[in-house]
């Protein structure tokens, strides 16, 4: 721990190891094959986490995790679709954005933040409407913590023929998806996540079939992904100027998670990070804003303590000079702050921060949990 170089315990960009940040210390040619090799060595490794090699592309894109959204979104709901969006929480509002912004037809439909969607909400949605042709999906709803239903939620939409976005930016890598047995045309994740590399770009998998039929659906050239993808077959290289370092730095990431043991490890990493992050918070007398049966072992939310002397922002800067970077909540009705349990971090590390918290309520005289 040090201030210059702070732990993060935010949902990305994260706290990566030392040898991923040393793996951006070579430049890279974009045309060169040791680089096209690195992306295409990179590509089977994510297509095998989520056992898609049969069923589904991956295909990368330049730019944060919104950018893969909106290209997924655009690229695979055809011009005279109609999506179905669930919303709980902030990320579910920006997939309906994205809907608006690309002239899509969408309807939504909204839980309280603390309230996972169900399958029978879904279906009983498909039911009424037929127009219907996508529903899209927050796995990990990072604004809470809270983590949906996906596999019965997946099934419903089968059931009922329809298509499914699944936004996992949060969740890939560390909650388990089988793309044999979930049926999905995308799961989108990008790279500043909980594989731990460094922000930058995004990754679609995209059903190869649904992929193949999406030509000239895009509403815009740079986010494409039927074109990424033709390209990036024909050529072995990225359409457009490739952010070659974040791809190295993954690359050495997707290493370390294979060394580590993988899914099952890392979930079980994240999970010892969450239970030791809330008991410790717990002694403290901070209270976790979701019940613990619906909360990802991803990010957590705690209330704000009630005590008028308690201010986010100094709160932050205390504990951020004791060498951890906190995240404010994104509540609207409730004062929280969150905490996340993902990265290059481990259960002592959890404690540490929770004494740190400690200490810097202590500090300012913060009595009223
Ligand atoms: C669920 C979810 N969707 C999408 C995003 C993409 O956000 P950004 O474009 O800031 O990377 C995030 C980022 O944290 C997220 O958690």
């Amino acid at each position: 721990m040090s201030i210059a170089a702070p732990i993060l315990l935010t949902p990305g960009p994260l706290t990566t190891s030392a040898r991923t940040r040393q793996a951006m210390m070579v430049d890279w040619g974009s045309w060169d094959d040791r680089f096209n090799q690195l992306t295409a060595s990179l590509c089977e490794q994510l297509l095998a986490i989520i056992n898609g090699a049969a069923s589904h592309h991956c295909v990368p894109l330049q730019g944060s995790g919104t950018f893969a959204v909106e290209a997924a979104i655009g690229t695979l709901v055809p011009r005279d679709g109609k999506v179905l969006v669930l919303i709980n929480g902030a990320y579910g509002k920006r997939l309906a954005k994205i809907c608006e912004v690309l002239g899509r037809s969408f309807s939504t439909f909204e839980t309280a933040e603390d309230e996972p969607t169900t399958a029978a909400d879904v279906d009983r949605l498909l039911r009424a409407d037929a127009g219907i042709t996508h529903v899209a999906l927050i796995h990990c709803e990072t604004s809470t913590g809270i983590l949906n239903p996906l596999p019965e939620i997946a099934q419903v939409i089968q059931q009922h023929g329809k298509r499914l976005i699944i936004d996992a930016m949060s969740s890939f890598g560390a909650l388990p998806v089988d793309a044999q047995k979930i049926p999905f045309d995308a799961l989108i994740a990008a790279s500043g996540k909980c594989l731990e590399g460094v922000p930058g770009m995004g990754f679609v998998f995209a059903n190869k079939e649904s992929l193949a039929a999406a030509a000239g659906n895009s509403h815009s050239l740079a986010m494409d992904l039927f074109d990424q993808h033709a390209y990036m077959l024909k050529t072995g290289q990225w359409r457009f100027t490739p952010p070659t370092h974040v791809v190295a730095a993954l690359h050495e990431a997707l290493l370390q998670y294979n060394e580590e043991g993988g899914l099952p490890a890392r979930h079980a990493r994240y999970a010892a990070n969450c239970q030791a992050l809330m008991e410790e918070m717990g002694k403290l007398g901070l209270r976790s804003f979701l019940p613990a049966a619906i909360q990802a072992p991803i990010i957590a939310t705690f209330h704000a303590p009630k005590d008028p002397r308690y201010q986010f922002k100094e709160f932050y800067e205390r504990v951020k000079a004791k060498g951890y970077i906190l995240y404010p909540g994104k509540l609207t009705q409730v004062e929280t702050f969150r905490v996340g349990c993902i990265g290059h971090v481990q259960p002592a590390e959890m404690r540490e921060v929770v004494a740190a918290i400690g200490e810097v309520l202590r500090e300012m005289e913060v009595l009223e949990i």
